[in-house]
């Protein structure tokens, strides 16, 4: 934590969503049906009743939240310009999550590109991944002759489906490489043993997931490495950066060699000066952002889990909307871009769509996102940017996740005004869903 005086220098809405956040559903109940029929006698906003929304919302999704500390921050290393601030965060960061090695990245994507070179495994090697990701979790692998496999997600976590990874095992299987999307950690147990068990290497996207747990184990330490992302939308940003953390030191040394030129170790020390043809140094600016935004991180994902859980326990008791979760209480989680729901519409008894449209009339920022699925795109479907071409069966959880998501965005303050008006809209809008456009 911070200290006191530290602490007065957060931005007033920082502060007192540290203090202050965890408004409990108390004693709210739609199924009493008080709250049904009080609904159910307004007008919607789409048929010209007003908004249940009147607040309108950008700053309570503002991010990053810089203060005073890191703007001083800034000025040093104006004042003073050296790398020093990379040694500095990668002292705090191997101090913190308690690990041996770890390399500060020009950004996740650079992160990712040196954990693949470092795993140096032959050309036709396969790696599991999922494609509801960033392209960087699996675009890089190219590079190196390495084959994604792409795996399916279970539609609720949005996280790596094991029980598909089973079925995608080949004789050319290496390594399988889990995503902890939006902070939801996956099932690393399960996931490490049964890789343990057929000789998989485990390595971890954890770009959405800086302080996240697994019982007492830190999300990018499950597996032989780990990468996070710094981008600006990210937990912990530095408006561009990454970093990746290794549990043995030649992993370390090879990622290290690949893409900073003057820190080649082990046996890579005679590539100093050469390097390997790529540069993934961290801005020391960006540095010295990670640094004291790791100070405060996991309070940070404490408080936006709290203030996530006043909206979602009440919004869940509506018939058919449901939460991202995988049920388990051994993890420590964070949210992060958006506050992601599920529409079962039979359940909820109309079609996402028409649900979407009624929401949005009464100011809630939501959409009938599909995230752009990587097995779908050009790139992975053109042989000649591919030494062996990426496996590509069907993903039918990929599918369902963008045919029943529901996003909300992530309020990065306590909001609890904004969080009534926005169970007042859903109520509204579920209070009249048997006229509003049957499934
Ligand atoms: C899951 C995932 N992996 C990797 C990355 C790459 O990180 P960066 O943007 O820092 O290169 C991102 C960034 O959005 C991401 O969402």
């Amino acid at each position: 934590m911070r200290n006191q005086s530290d602490n007065t220098s957060l931005p007033p809405s920082r502060r007192t969503f540290l203090k202050t956040t965890g408004v409990v559903a108390a004693g709210w109940s739609w199924a009493a049906g008080s709250r049904a029929r009080a609904a159910k006698l307004e007008t919607l906003a789409i048929d010209g009743g007003p908004r249940a929304v009147r607040i309108r919302g950008s700053k309570a999704w503002r991010w990053p939240l810089y203060g005073d500390l890191e703007e001083e921050a800034m000025r040093r290393v104006l004042r003073s310009p050296s790398y020093a601030p990379l040694d500095t965060l990668e002292r705090d960061w191997k101090h913190h999550f308690g690990v041996d090695f770890c390399r500060a990245h020009c950004n996740g994507t650079g992160a990712l590109s040196a954990m693949f070179f470092a795993l140096d495994l032959p050309p036709g090697s396969e790696i599991m991944v999922p494609s509801y990701t960033f392209f960087a979790t699996i675009a890089p692998m190219r590079m190196f002759g390495l084959v994604p496999v792409f795996v399916d997600i279970n539609p609720q976590t949005l996280n790596f489906d094991l029980e598909d990874a089973r079925r995608r095992l080949t004789k050319n299987t290496k390594a399988v490489l889990p995503v902890h999307w939006i902070g939801l950690p996956c099932d690393m147990d399960q996931i490490c043993d049964w890789a343990d068990e057929k000789e998989l290497i485990v390595v971890e996207d954890a770009c959405h997931a800086h302080g996240c747990k697994l019982g007492d184990r830190y999300m990018g330490s499950w597996g032989r490495m780990g990468v996070f992302s710094f981008q600006m939308t990210k937990p912990l940003p530095a408006i561009e950066g990454g970093m990746g953390v290794y549990q043995q030191r030649d992993d370390c040394d090879r990622a290290t060699a690949f893409g900073h030129y003057k820190k080649c170790f082990g046996k890579y020390a005679k590539y100093e000066g050469s390097g390997m043809a790529t540069k993934l140094r961290m801005h020391p600016l960006a540095a010295e952002l990670a640094r004291l935004q790791l100070v405060d991180l996991e309070p940070r994902n404490a408080a936006g889990v709290r203030q996530a859980a006043a909206l979602n326990d009440r919004l869940i008791q509506l018939p058919g909307l449901l939460k991202q979760t995988s049920g388990r209480t051994d993890i420590q989680r964070l949210h992060y871009a958006w506050n992601m729901l599920f529409i079962d519409e039979k359940k909820a008894g109309m079609s996402r769509e028409a649900a979407v449209r009624a929401l949005q009339a009464e100011g809630v920022e939501t959409s009938t996102l599909a995230y752009p699925l990587q097995h779908e795109m050009p790139l992975y479907h053109e042989a000649r940017w591919w030494h062996h071409k990426p496996i590509i069966p069907e993903l039918p959880g990929s599918k369902k996740a963008n045919a029943w998501s529901l996003p909300l965005p992530y309020f990065t303050s306590e909001q609890p005004e904004l969080c009534d008006q926005y169970v007042k809209a859903f109520e509204k809008v579920w209070a009249h869903r048997d006229k509003l456009g049957k499934v």
